[in-house]
């Protein structure tokens, strides 16, 4: 490709109630939120005592709002089966998943905000799924997952991230850059919050892919972005979205 990789995002909405049945503003909020998240440009990028500004990377990658597909449902509740990809299940399959980005929003239920598909897997099934409460940062976006933090995370594991705490007691994420951490964090930890895992190091609870609020979460770091950019790279997983 010439230039910046620009991410084509197909929005499947499934909705049963009239608030699930987000506008288009809303949806472009979300997609305002993930150009500013992925290019440096966030209004939080520069907060103050960040003890890992050395490291703040701007990935570089940009998203266009493509395509809205809707649809009505009974359903109260999706899960995270994937039955929301699949019209055999009352769902919306997804729309040239090999070169767009299908961003399912329904009501998961179970108190998870969104779940992502890794690189690799089946392309029937490709693709980040949210709640249209944590989705964007207008209409019905709920504090506080209402900056539109649960995209941006989401699609953090799209591009092939980890969660910062690797997902198991003082786990590794892959990438060297970032600090081991206990586990996840919730809400906004206090600054100087340490792991108390090997060297103790202060916890990146700032980056995107902690479970912190959306207004404490303002970073990638030059690692994860490696691992995105070689995700995308002519030989990685999603070579074809280039
Ligand atoms: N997969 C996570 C969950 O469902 C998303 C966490 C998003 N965090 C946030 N601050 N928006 O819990
Ligand atoms: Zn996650
Ligand atoms: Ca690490």
């Amino acid at each position: 490709v010439n230039g910046v990789l620009e991410i084509p995002v197909v929005f499947n909405v499934l909705y049963r109630t009239s608030a699930e049945n987000i506008s288009q503003a809303q949806l472009q909020s979300q997609i305002d939120v993930l150009n500013k998240d992925f290019n440096a440009q966030n209004s939080d990028y520069n907060t103050a005592n960040n003890p890992y500004s050395s490291v703040r990377a701007n990935v570089g990658i940009r998203f266009v709002l493509d395509r809205v597909i809707r649809k009505s449902t009974t359903k109260t509740s999706w899960g995270t089966n994937d039955a929301m990809k699949k019209t055999s299940t009352g769902g919306i399959a997804p729309t040239s998943p090999t070169t767009k980005l299908n961003y399912w929003i329904c009501t998961i239920g179970g108190g998870i905000l969104g779940y992502a598909q890794f690189p690799g897997g089946s392309s029937a099934t490709d693709g980040v799924v949210a709640d249209s409460r944590y989705t964007g940062t207008t209409g019905t976006a709920t504090y506080p997952f209402n900056l539109g933090r649960t995209g941006t995370h989401e699609v953090g594991h799209w591009m092939n991230l980890r969660h910062i705490w690797g997902d198991t007691t003082c786990g590794n994420d892959l990438v060297s850059d970032t600090p081991v951490h206990n586990t996840a964090n919730y809400g906004v930890p206090a600054v100087g919050h340490r792991s108390t895992c090997s060297g103790t190091p202060l916890e990146m609870y700032m980056n995107y892919m902690d479970y912190t609020d959306d207004r404490g979460m303002y970073m990638f770091s030059n690692g994860q972005k490696s691992r995105i950019l070689a995700t995308f790279s002519t030989s990685g997983p999603r070579a074809s979205f280039r």
